[in-house]
């Protein structure tokens, strides 16, 4: 097995096609351009037939938890802006990105009333 640490905007140099991707509480340090680019860029190394775990925060559409989301989510970011120069200001959803890529969701969980959120999602070459 082979590690390699890299910022993943600058498209560090990856061979050969993976069987699976994951992105726990990575695509939320990214705005919606920068998002997008990486999600592109993954893809290609995606294999035909390839699976993607990602796990994120997330806004729920309505009620309590969306009140109570958004004021996390308002603290959070603007902590991490402060503290670590953080590009996004704000959640950037990567599934448009994935279905344009010709993934599938298999399989959801929405966890910590809905703050949380992780998506199975399936390419197939079929
Ligand atoms: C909130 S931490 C999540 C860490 C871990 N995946 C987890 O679930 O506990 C965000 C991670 O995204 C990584 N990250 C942020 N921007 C990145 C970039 N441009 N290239 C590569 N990794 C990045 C950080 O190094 C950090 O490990």
């Amino acid at each position: 097995m082979t590690w390699k640490v890299a910022d993943v905007r600058d498209e560090p140099r990856l061979t050969g096609r993976f069987d699976a991707i994951i992105t726990p509480f990575v695509m939320d340090c990214f705005d919606q351009a920068e998002g997008a680019r990486v999600v592109t860029y993954l893809e290609k190394h995606a294999a035909p037939d390839a699976w993607w775990l990602h796990a994120d925060f997330h806004l729920p559409l309505r009620g309590w938890e969306r009140a109570r989301a958004k004021a996390i989510l308002w603290l959070m970011y603007t902590v991490f802006r402060w503290v670590v120069s953080l590009p996004a200001s704000q959640l950037s959803p990567i599934d448009r990105h994935l279905q344009s890529a010709g993934f599938v969701r298999q399989a959801q969980e929405l966890i910590c009333g809905k703050l949380v959120r992780s998506d199975l999602w399936y390419r197939s070459s079929q």
